[in-house]
Formats: C-alpha cells, sequence, structure tokens
C-alpha cells in the first residue's frame, strides 16, 4: 500500500498515533474512527449525511443488479479481475459501491473523500474482506490530494467531477496521481434537451436553498407522495415521459421487476442526492474530451453511459 504524504506540502509521514498523523512538513492532521482528516468542507454535508443514511442501496452485493461492476467494466474496457495487485486510487469514494468491486478483485485500493461518507465506506470495506494490506482510506479534497504524484496505475473519479467546484481543477489534480502508463477513469454529467425541457433543475434549484436537515424531509415528503403515482403508472409509457418531467423523485423505470420495498428506497436515495448536491456541472461528450485532451491525457476511450458521459484516458510519456 501507499503511503500518506502531506496533501499540502507532499512531504512524507513522520509519525502515526491512533489521534494523529504528522509529515516531515510539521503538519498534524486528526484521526477520528481510525480514518485520517485532511480536509473537510459544509459543501458536501449532504452527501455525508446520505451515505451514512443509505450505505447499501447501491452496492451490488445487497441489491444483486451488478449495476457498478457492469458500468466500471465499460469505462475500463476490460474485466474488472485485471485490476488485481494494481494501485488505484478512487476519488469521491461515496459508501463504496465500488470500493467492495475493487477490494473483491485484488485491488490495493486508496479510497477518499471530502464528506463523512468515509465513514460508511470504511463499513463497506470491512464487510467485503478488507484489512490494512488492501486498503486505506481518508477525509480529503480532490484538488489536496494526500498521496505522492505518479502512483498509481487506476484512478477512479466516477460520480464526482460535477459535484466539485472547477471539473477541470480537479481533473488536473487527478491525473498527477496516474503513472506513466496508467489509467484515469471518469465520468461526468451531460446535457440534452430533456435536461432543460423538465422541471429537474428547477426542483434542483429550490431545495438545494433550504438547511440540509429540511432538504431529507423536504424530499422523503416528495417520495411518499410521488412514488404511488410512478408505481402506478411504472409500464404506461405515455405518464411516464409526463411524470419524468415534472416530478421531483426519481424512480427506476427500468428496474420494473424489483419490490416496491426496494425501489422506494432507492427513489430515496436518488431523490435526495439529484436535490441536495451543492455544485451540478453539465458538460457535452466534446466538452469532456476537450478537457481530458488539456490535461495532456491520451483518450482510449470515451462514451455516452451511465451517469452521463464516461472517459478512459492513459498517461504517456
Ligand atoms: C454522487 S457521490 C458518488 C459517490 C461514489 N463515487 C459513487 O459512485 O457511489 C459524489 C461524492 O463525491 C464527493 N465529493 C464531492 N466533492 C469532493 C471533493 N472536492 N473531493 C472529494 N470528494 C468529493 C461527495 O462527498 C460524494 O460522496
Amino acid at each position: 500500500m501507499l503511503e500518506f504524504h502531506d496533501p499540502l506540502t507532499k512531504s512524507r509521514l513522520t509519525n502515526k498515533t491512533a489521534k494523529h498523523i504528522t509529515f516531515d512538513s510539521k503538519k498534524k492532521y486528526p484521526i477520528k474512527s481510525k480514518i485520517p482528516i485532511f480536509a473537510s468542507s459544509p459543501y458536501v454535508k449532504a452527501f455525508g449525511d446520505q451515505w451514512n443514511k443509505f450505505r447499501k442501496i447501491e452496492l451490488d452485493s445487497y441489491n444483486k443488479f451488478n449495476e457498478s461492476k457492469i458500468r466500471f467494466e465499460r469505462i475500463y474496457g476490460r474485466s474488472i479481475k485485471e485490476i488485481e495487485g494494481k494501485d488505484l486510487l478512487e476519488a469521491g469514494c461515496g459508501a463504496g459501491r465500488f470500493t467492495e468491486l475493487f477490494i473483491k478483485n485484488g485491488a490495493k485500493v486508496h479510497s477518499f473523500d471530502l464528506s463523512s461518507a468515509v465513514f460508511a465506506n470504511y463499513q463497506t470495506a470491512i464487510e467485503s474482506g478488507a484489512n490494512e494490506s488492501n486498503y486505506k482510506v481518508c477525509m480529503a479534497d480532490v484538488n489536496n490530494i494526500p498521496f505522492q504524484e505518479n502512483s498509481f496505475d487506476i484512478v477512479v473519479c466516477l460520480g464526482v467531477l460535477q459535484h466539485t467546484p472547477n471539473t477541470l481543477q480537479s481533473l488536473k489534480s487527478l491525473s498527477k496521481m496516474v503513472k506513466i502508463g496508467g489509467l484515469l477513469l471518469v465520468d461526468h454529467y451531460s446535457y440534452d434537451i430533456s435536461t432543460f425541457s423538465s422541471l429537474y433543475l428547477i426542483w434542483w434549484l429550490l431545495i438545494r436553498k433550504f438547511p440540509t436537515k429540511m432538504q431529507n424531509a423536504i424530499c422523503d415528503f416528495f417520495v411518499k407522495g410521488f412514488f404511488p403515482l410512478h408505481w402506478r403508472f411504472r409500464r404506461n409509457y405515455i405518464c411516464q415521459m409526463i411524470l419524468r418531467r415534472i416530478s421531483p423523485i426519481h424512480f427506476r423505470y427500468p428496474a420494473l421487476d424489483n419490490t416496491y420495498k426496494t425501489l422506494y428506497e432507492w427513489s430515496r436515495l436518488v431523490t435526495h442526492d439529484r436535490n441536495t448536491d451543492h455544485y451540478k456541472h453539465h458538460l457535452t461528450l466534446n466538452q469532456f474530451k476537450k478537457y481530458v485532451n488539456k490535461i495532456g491525457l491520451k483518450i482510449i476511450r470515451a462514451q455516452v453511459g451511465g451517469n452521463g458521459i464516461e472517459i478512459c484516458a492513459q498517461k504517456r510519456l
């Protein structure tokens, strides 16, 4: 496993106790429940609360949909088994839908998130068989990553960039972590006509104005009211189209064969996720490609899919 370095000066670790981690730079950071805290920010509070509340729902091991594995392999372009033994950095790890797969497939997993989601991530990792020889997690900012540059075979950042203050800046920071020959796997929200022909952004603009605690209650209130409607018309295409445009809640239309209870919980999670994020950027595939070209990586694969658009790029000499 790779050692932590001071995220600001990149100096080496000198001492680690149960309560603190110290570096050559004399910088000292607290450790909370075994997790080093290098940075935190109020803008990700809703994410932290969300992932601790709905830790399991998106885990492949819990919902059995295999979605995270399919999504990862589509971007990676190979079988997930090929990550075995590789130094992998996971930025914005959330509750661990990808972390559990990385651990189970034998990578050396270095995960971080800026929010308290790291505590949920730790729990997921332990349940997936993590130990000190294959997993490390910390609370850190994608713009100040606490590892040495050019260290990782694979850097993964899925579902995150659109929620950071500046996508290009975050991409630059991530690319510095990739070894020569290593891969950067990223995705981003995209936009098309449906983004602007529905009330999706209006609901977000309204709900995000409320304090975090109220946002939670508001989302639950909407799910309670709207979910039965979505469920009732889940096989009616016309009603689906209308509901998709006006409803403040998320409903998983393709997963029709799942139970009411599972889909209800999923709706609570994603409704919260899409209405409470502080930053929400959208890019076209061409704009995203331009960003990756700007940071000097070679695009191996760029496609529409998953969260919007996905890129696998390589660092070359
Ligand atoms: C939508 S969640 C995705 C989590 C996980 N990757 C997944 O796919 O389930 C976005 C995550 O990015 C994290 N995040 C946002 N800004 C960040 C930053 N500047 N540095 C690190 N993590 C950040 C949030 O705390 C949140 O957990």
